[in-house]
């Protein structure tokens, strides 16, 4: 699919997201990970800040999404939780940061809209300090064999309309790429994946 028409799926898709920050499941997997944040965090794909509730006050935020409309709510969020953030509206597969740049890198489902999520991880590897911490969560495809023959079958259809992958390995995408898990803890049939990580020194 084109950049931009994944840009206006996502633009039409921010009110929905807005709602969905409520959700109590997602909060708690939320909070779990989000609290071990420290220093400077770049948040990658940040959606309408549904992570904002979650980080230590002290932090200072770089936020990145394509999306015009979900960085619009993000900048409320990141208000009314009296954050330090500052946002960038730009395609993170093509943005540039100089190597060890932050102290904790965040992605909160976003590889499953990637083009090159195995290229992205290995950016975040660079990005990131060798005492930083990386930070995700993230849905896949099932360990279940029913379940991932269903997710395989709709997922042209959920891609077309959500512009989200639901076929994508996560374990495997992290394993290949040089990022180094710390813990992992999954749920919903192995379909989500929460990550705790660090980069491979000497990156
Ligand atoms: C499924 S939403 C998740 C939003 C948020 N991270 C969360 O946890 O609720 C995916 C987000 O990724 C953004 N996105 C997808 N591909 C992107 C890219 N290449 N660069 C920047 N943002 C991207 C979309 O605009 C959308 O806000």
């Amino acid at each position: 699919m084109d950049k931009q028409r994944l840009i206006n799926i996502f633009d039409r898709q921010a009110t929905q997201y807005e709602n969905k920050r409520e959700d109590p499941k997602q909060q708690r997997w939320r909070q779990n990970l989000i609290g071990h944040a420290k220093g400077n965090v770049l948040e990658l794909a940040v959606g309408t800040g549904a992570n904002f509730p979650f980080y230590p006050p002290e932090v200072k935020i770089t936020a990145a999404d394509f999306s015009k409309a979900m960085i619009d709510k993000a900048r409320q969020a990141a208000k009314y939780h009296h954050l330090n953030a500052e946002f960038m509206c730009s395609d993170i597969e093509e943005i540039s940061f100089s190597d060890q740049s932050f102290d904790t890198i965040v992605s909160t489902l976003s590889f499953c809209s990637y083009k090159n999520p195995l290229r992205m991880l290995d950016k975040i590897n660079c990005w990131c300090k060798p005492d930083g911490r990386i930070l995700f969560m993230e849905h896949g495809i099932s360990s279940n064999f029913m379940v991932s023959v269903l997710q395989k079958a709709l997922n042209p259809l959920l891609y077309r309309v959500y512009g989200c992958h639901h076929t994508r390995d996560i374990m495997g995408l992290m394993q290949e790429s040089h990022v180094q898990i710390d813990k992992v803890e999954s749920h919903w049939l192995n379909m989500v994946h929460l990550i705790w990580a660090k980069p491979t020194i000497n990156n």
